[in-house]
Order: C-alpha cells, then sequence, then structure tokens
C-alpha cells in the first residue's frame, strides 16, 4: 500500500511557528515518525509539502493509479481552496483530511473547511499525533473497502 503525506503553506516552518498552537515538533519530525509507524505496518510512504496552491492541486491530481490514499493537511487553503478540493474529487483517492490544531476552538473563518466534504474522513486537534491517527484510519478504511 502506498501512502502520500501532503503538507501546504508554512508547515515547513512547523518547531518555529507558534509553538503555542502547533507544538515543537518539525516536520521532519512528525514525517519520520510517520514514517517509522508506516514501516512497521508495510505501507510506502511519500511526503509532499509546498507553499504554493497549484502544485498542491497538481501533485493531488497524480495521485490516481499512483497512490492508494493521502493523508492531507491543506493549512490555510482549508478554508479558500475549491481548486483543492476539485482535485481531491477528480483523482478519487481516499483522502483523510488532518488539522494538528484544533480548528473549531479558534477562528471563525477556520471553521469552515472547503476540502473535508472531498475526503473520508477529518482528523482534528489532536497535535502531531493526527498524522498517525489519519494513518491507521486511512489503512482501516481501505481494507473495509476492499473487503469482499
Ligand atoms: C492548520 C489549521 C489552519 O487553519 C492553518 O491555516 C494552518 C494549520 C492546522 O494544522 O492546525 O496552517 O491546518
Amino acid at each position: 500500500m502506498k501512502i502520500l503525506v501532503i503538507n501546504g503553506p508554512n508547515l515547513n516552518l512547523l518547531g518555529t511557528r507558534e509553538p503555542d498552537v502547533y507544538g515543537s515538533d518539525t516536520l521532519a519530525d512528525i514525517i519520520g515518525r510517520v514514517e517509522g509507524h508506516a514501516s512497521g505496518r508495510g505501507i510506502t510512504l511519500e511526503h509532499f509539502q509546498s507553499n504554493d496552491e497549484g502544485a498542491l492541486v497538481t501533485r493531488v491530481g497524480q495521485t490516481r493509479g499512483e497512490m492508494d490514499g493521502i493523508i492531507l493537511n491543506p493549512a490555510a487553503y482549508t478554508h479558500t481552496s475549491v481548486a483543492l478540493r476539485d482535485a481531491i474529487e477528480a483523482c478519487e483517492v481516499p483522502c483523510v483530511e488532518v488539522h494538528i490544531s484544533n480548528v473549531h476552538r479558534r477562528e471563525e473563518f477556520r471553521h469552515r473547511s472547503l476540502t473535508a466534504p472531498a475526503c473520508v474522513g477529518q482528523i482534528v486537534g489532536f497535535g502531531a499525533r493526527g498524522y498517525i491517527l489519519a494513518l491507521d484510519a486511512l489503512i482501516g478504511w481501505i481494507e473495509d473497502r476492499d473487503r469482499v
């Protein structure tokens, strides 16, 4: 099974970016832990980060037939990007949306996700651990779908 982890804008700054909100782990720390968890479960993991909406849309659009699932933290594009939502729907690869912070306890503009309705589910507010939770949830979702 191949899973792609995608992180959107400013998540490359984790570690120093608002540590009271996002914790002190760097993106490399987080990806390292998810990779360890994935390899323990026999999963091949790839990772992509971009601050550029078009690059994220393009990467999601390439996943059909290439990836079994996507774990996506669209960051600020969660709240704005019709293009990213359309890309998730178009690729037909199951996607779990992750937010490190509990967006529902924050500013009102963060309460709405344009991308979540295109995803199979969402993990919100559990910090960096959310990526591991998303991986386990996504594997379970794919196994259930494929069970005959
Ligand atoms: C975020 C929440 C978004 O509202 C914010 O723009 C981010 C990070 C999170 O992981 O908590 O950049 O997606």
